[in-house]
C-alpha cells in the first residue's frame, strides 16, 4: 500500500501537533530565553552576537529577523540537517517514537533517488577497494607505499582503484538492478553523445568522500598515468553531494577536533592522509574548491580554533588570504601552520616525520603575523607610504576582531613585529581599528506595517468572535483592498466565508511567499500588540480600529465628493453638482 500524498500530509499535520518546536530547536540553539510565548536565541543559520532568532510557541513557527530564515518545525530540520521533507518527517517521527505510516518514506521520488545514490556509492566504494586488493593492482599498491601511505591508512580511508576498462562499475550496477536514471544522476556513470554509458573514473586511485555523518556521497580520483591531463577528477554535484557544504574527512576528524578543540584545514586528500598518519587526526580538506561559509560553520560546530595549513605556493597563499577573512567573519580563531622548504603537509610529513609536523601544528602562530609577513614582502617598509600601505592591507583582518582590547593588542603586536614604533601610523591604525562599528543586520522588513494591520491581523487570526463581529464591516473598507496587506485580508475573508479553520498557519500556507513574509513580520513582530487577550482588550482594540477605518473612509469619500463638486461647478455642469451635493449631505 502506498500512502497517498493526502494521507501523508495528514500525518505531517498530526506529527506537528504532537511535537514541540521549542524542544526540537533547543537541541540546536543553546540558551534560549523565554519571553511569554516567544523564545529567543542566537540564530543557527547566520553568525550573530545578539539574538534575532525567535520561536513562537503558540504558532509553532520560527523566524530570524537577521537572516530571514523562517518556517515550521519541518523547515527547521530540513534546513539545519540538509534533509528533504520526507527525511525530516521520518527523523522527527523516529525521535518522538511515533510510528510512520507504512512506506511513506518511499513515496517521495527525490528521497527514493537519494537512497539509490547512497547505495550506488556504497557498492562503488566496495568495488574500488576490491580492485585495489586484487593481484593485478600490485603496481598501484607499490605507488601508494612509495608515497608513504601505509596499509592501515589505505584501509581506514577506504582507498580504492578504478580500473582501465571504463565499463566494470557500469556492469556491476546493472547487475544489481540499477537503471540509467539512477546511475547517471549518481555522477559515477557518464553518458556519451551516442547515448552509451561508461564509468566516469578510470585508472585512478579513488578517495571516498563522506558526509559528516559518515555516508559515502562522492569520490575524488587521482590519476595514475602521469600523461593524464587532470591530476584529480572529483564527483560532480548530485542530489546527495553539494561541494560547497562538504569537507573531506570531517566524518572522522570531528571527534578528535572537539577533544583537542582544534581543527586543521589542508588543501588535498593526500595532505589529510599524511597529517592523520602523523597523528594529527583532527584534519579536514576543502579539496580544491574555495572555502565556503557553510564549510566553516560545519567545522565550527566541533571547534572554533582553526589551524590553516594550505600549500605554500602562490595559489595556496591566495586561498589562505581569502579564507582568513571568511573565517574571521565567522568568528573563528585562526592560526597559520608554516612549513619550510615549500612543502605541502603531505610532503612535509614524509620528509621531516610525524614529530616535526606535530610541532609545527602546535607552534602555529596567530594569522596576523602571517599576514604581516605577506605585507612586508609586498610593500616597502622603509618608505612612509609603504608603511601606510602595509597597515591598509592589514586593517580589514584586524577590523573583524570584535573585542576592542584584543584589537588594540593585535595592533600593537603588529607594530612591534613590523618594527614600527608607536608613531603616527600606529596611532591612526589603532583609531581606525577601535572605531569599528559592529555590523548589525537590520531586520528585514519590506514595508513597515501600519498600526491597523498590527492590531487587526493578530486578532482576526486568533479570535473567532472578533472575526464574526468585524469581518462584515471590514469588507466595506476600500483601504484594506488596496494596501500591501490586501491579499492577506482577502484570503482571510475568503476562508472565513468558506468556513475554513483559521489560524496563523492555515492562512500563512495559502499566501504567496512575499505575503507570507509580510504576515509573519506583522503577526510575529515582538513589538506587536497582544492579540486575543482574555479580557477582551484585543477585541476592544479591533472595534476601535474598525471605527477609525470607517471614519477615514467617510472622510476620504467626503474629500473626493468636494473635489468633484467644485470641478462640476467650474465646468458649468450644475445638474451634476447638485446631485453630488445631496450625496455629500448624506
Ligand atoms: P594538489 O595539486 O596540491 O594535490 O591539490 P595533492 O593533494 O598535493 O596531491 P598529490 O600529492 O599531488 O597527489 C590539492 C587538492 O586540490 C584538488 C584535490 O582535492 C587535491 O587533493 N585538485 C587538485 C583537484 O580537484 N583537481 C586537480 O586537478 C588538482
Ligand atoms: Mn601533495
Amino acid at each position: 500500500m502506498k500512502l497517498s500524498p493526502r494521507g501523508a500530509m495528514d500525518f505531517a499535520q498530526d506529527l506537528k501537533s504532537q511535537i514541540d518546536i521549542v524542544r526540537v530547536i533547543s537541541d540546536y540553539v543553546p540558551r534560549l530565553r523565554r519571553f511569554g510565548n516567544r523564545y529567543s536565541g542566537l540564530c543557527p543559520f547566520h553568525n550573530e552576537k545578539t539574538p534575532s532568532f525567535s520561536i513562537y510557541a503558540e504558532h509553532q513557527f520560527y523566524k530570524c529577523y537577521g537572516c530571514d530564515a523562517k518556517g515550521d518545525v519541518f523547515n527547521f530540520v530540513m534546513t539545519i540537517e540538509g534533509l528533504t521533507f520526507w527525511e525530516a518527517l521520518k527523523k522527527l517521527a523516529e525521535q518522538h517514537g511515533i510510528p510512520l505510516p507504512k512506506q511513506s518514506q518511499a513515496s517521495d521520488d527525490k528521497t527514493r533517488l537519494r537512497a539509490a545514490l547512497y547505495e550506488i556509492h556504497e557498492i562503488a566504494a566496495a568495488h574500488f577497494q576490491a580492485n585495489l586488493g586484487a593481484n593485478n593492482a600490485a603496481p598501484v599498491r607499490a605507488y601508494l607505499k612509495q608515497r608513504g601511505v601505509t596499509q592501515d591508512s589505505a584501509e581506514q580511508f577506504q582507498l580504492g582503484l578504478s580500473d582501465k576498462t571504463g565499463r566494470t562499475l557500469l556492469r556491476l550496477l546493472e547487475q544489481r538492478g540499477f537503471k540509467p536514471d539512477q546511475m547517471v544522476p549518481s555522477g559515477l556513470i557518464g553518458r556519451g553523445e551516442d547515448g552509451s554509458l561508461y564509468d566516469r573514473f578510470r585508472n585512478r586511485v579513488m578517495f571516498p568522500i563522506h558526509s559528516e555523518s559518515g555516508k559515502i556521497i562522492a569520490f575524488g580520483g587521482r590519476a595514475l598515468d602521469p600523461e593524464d591531463k587532470a591530476k584529480y577528477i572529483n564527483s560532480i554535484e548530485t542530489e546527495i553531494y553539494k561541494k560547497g557544504s562538504v569537507l573531506y574527512n570531517l566524518n572522522r576528524a570531528k571527534l578528535a577536533a572537539s577533544k583537542q578543540d582544534r581543527i586543521v584545514l589542508v588543501e588535498g586528500y593526500m595532505d589529510v592522509i599524511g597529517a592523520a598518519q602523523a597523528g594529527v587526526t583532527e584534519v579536514v580538506a576543502s579539496c580544491g574548491t574555495a572555502l565556503t561559509t557553510e564549510q566553516i560553520r560545519a567545522m565550527k560546530r566541533h571547534s572554533q580554533n582553526l589551524h590553516l595549513n594550505f600549500d605554500p605556493d602562490a595559489a595556496g597563499a591566495k586561498a589562505s588570504e581569502r579564507s582568513i577573512s571568511l573565517l574571521l567573519d565567522e568568528n573563528m580563531h585562526v592560526r597559520m601552520v608554516e612549513l619550510e622548504g615549500g612543502l605541502d603537509p603531505d610532503e612535509f610529513c614524509k620528509e621531516h616525520g610525524a614529530d616535526v609536523y606535530r610541532a609545527r601544528v602546535a607552534g602555529a602562530k596567530d594569522y596576523f603575523y602571517w599576514l604581516a609577513d605577506r605585507a612586508r614582502a609586498r610593500y616597502n617598509m622603509r618608505e612612509p607610504q609603504g608603511r601606510i600601505e602595509v597597515f591598509q592591507f592589514l586593517l580589514p583582518a584586524i577590523q573583524t576582531l570584535n573585542d576592542k582590547l584584543k584589537r588594540a593588542a593585535v595592533a600593537s603586536d603588529l607594530a612591534s613585529y613590523l618594527g614600527v614604533d608607536s608613531g603616527s601610523v600606529l596611532e591612526q591604525f589603532r583609531k581606525m581599528a577601535a572605531d569599528r562599528v559592529e555590523r548589525n543586520i537590520a531586520p528585514a522588513q519590506a514595508d513597515p506595517a501600519k498600526a491597523t494591520d498590527r492590531i487587526l491581523l493578530p486578532l482576526l487570526l486568533s479570535n473567532a468572535d472578533a472575526r464574526g463581529e468585524l469581518i462584515g464591516g471590514l469588507r466595506e473598507i476600500a483601504a484594506l483592498q488596496q494596501g500591501p496587506t490586501a491579499k492577506i485580508y482577502a484570503t482571510l475573508m475568503a476562508m472565513h466565508e468558506a468556513g475554513d479553520p483559521i489560524g496563523f498557519n492555515s492562512v500563512h500556507e495559502r499566501l504567496a511567499p512575499e505575503d507570507q513574509e509580510r504576515l509573519a513580520s506583522i503577526v510575529l513582530d515582538p513589538a506587536a500588540v497582544p492579540d486575543s487577550g482574555e479580557d477582551g482588550a484585543g477585541l476592544e482594540n479591533g472595534r476601535a480600529c474598525l471605527n477609525a477605518l470607517l471614519r477615514d473612509e467617510r472622510e476620504a469619500r467626503r474629500r473626493e465628493l468636494k473635489v468633484r463638486i467644485r470641478q462640476a461647478e467650474r465646468e458649468g455642469r450644475m445638474q451634476d453638482a447638485l446631485r453630488l451635493m445631496s450625496e455629500l449631505g448624506e
